[in-house]
């Protein structure tokens, strides 16, 4: 038997991302109301849920306490927003990622919540102050942006709008930590948020070192994946700069001149198209063709991937 549920949490959008939110809320123990316009796709998303946490108790990966069937008994589709949202401590939406969309489903619901539930956005790049502006009760709303696949990669972005109160961004960082997510706050919306910034950093840089023929695209994702990558799956960039000299000062003592001298010789933002696309593509297409099956077999081979590593890194020793 399930233990009490612990709350229910609203689902809006049952696709990929809604999916998974809708899994990991269910190893915390809380009560998942699954709600989307689509009937087809509430259906689909319980069915892909029920295979998912099988296949996840049989390999061990099973997040949470509670067994496989009794996390699916814990999640209910719902095809009736009023209803969905009623005695909800937390909405997590997950519809695409278009503005007048989200706008729309952030009026409606602006309509029909008590003050007391935090209404979430999953949007992976559309900024707090364009989604919630005008709304009653844009105090209890914020950007909860998770990471792909969220199940295995537990980061998750809290951007608050302006008018966000503070109990609302630490309320929703108390339920990511429940559920086994790792949150973090960005102290004012930007563009980009704090990883899509990073991520597009290091793209800019990549494409640029192939578009002057300094290294192969292979090469170039082999420096990320045996080399960089390594470490930053454990430790980040200031870690590491405090790590590879005798303190942080020490390395900045060190290595900033010669830090800034290479900064310097970074080149413009790319434009991402003619002959390095077709080169770029080229080399990927060779490593994994473009089309659906391979594309779907390549992903379920990171998620593997991902799924052990993460693994690896809940089993390690914590210092
Ligand atoms: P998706 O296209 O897989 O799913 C969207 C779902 O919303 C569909 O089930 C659709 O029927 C439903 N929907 C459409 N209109 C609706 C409405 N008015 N009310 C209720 N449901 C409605 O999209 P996905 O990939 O799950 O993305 C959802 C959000 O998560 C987007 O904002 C996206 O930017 C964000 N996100 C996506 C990531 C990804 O890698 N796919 C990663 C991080 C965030």
């Amino acid at each position: 038997m399930a233990s009490p549920a612990a709350g229910v949490v609203v689902i809006v959008g049952s696709g990929l991302i809604g999916r998974s939110w809708a899994m990991l809320f269910a190893s915390g123990g809380f009560r998942v109301k699954l709600y989307d316009i689509e009937q087809q796709q509430v259906t689909n998303a319980l069915e892909n849920i029920r295979k998912e946490m099988m296949f996840l108790e049989q390999s061990g990966s099973l997040k949470g306490s509670l067994g496989a069937q009794d996390q699916l008994s814990l999640i209910s589709g719902c095809l009736n927003i009023q209803e969905a949202v009623e005695g909800a401590l937390h909405i997590q939406e997950c519809v695409p990622e278009n503005l007048e969309l989200k706008k729309r489903i952030f009026a409606q619901l602006d309509q029909i919540i008590d003050d007391q539930v935090v209404l979430s956005s999953s949007t992976s790049c559309l900024l707090p102050s364009q989604l919630f502006a005008g709304l009653a009760h844009v105090q209890q709303c914020l950007v909860a942006h998770p990471v792909n696949p969220p199940y295995y990669v537990p980061l998750v972005e809290l951007v608050p709008h302006p008018e966000t109160a503070p109990a609302t961004v630490d309320r929703t960082h108390a339920l990511m930590r429940k559920i086994g997510q790792s949150p973090v706050r960005v102290l004012k919306e930007m563009d980009g948020f704090v990883l899509n910034r990073l991520q597009y950093a290091v793209i800019s840089e990549a494409w640029r070192l192939v578009e002057e023929g300094i290294v192969s695209p292979s090469d170039l994702d082999l420096v990320m994946s045996d080399g960089l990558g390594m470490r930053y799956a454990f430790i980040g960039p200031l870690e590491t700069m405090h790590l590879n000299a005798e303190g942080m000062l020490s390395y900045c003592d060190r290595y900033s001149e010669g830090m800034k001298h290479v900064l310097k010789t970074f080149g413009p933002i790319p434009e991402f198209s003619g002959a390095t696309v077709e080169k770029v593509n080229q080399a990927m297409c060779l490593k994994v063709p473009a089309d659906p099956e391979h594309l779907a077999a390549r992903r379920r081979w990171r998620d593997e991937c991902l799924q052990r590593l993460a693994k690896l890194k809940s089993g390690m020793p914590s210092q």
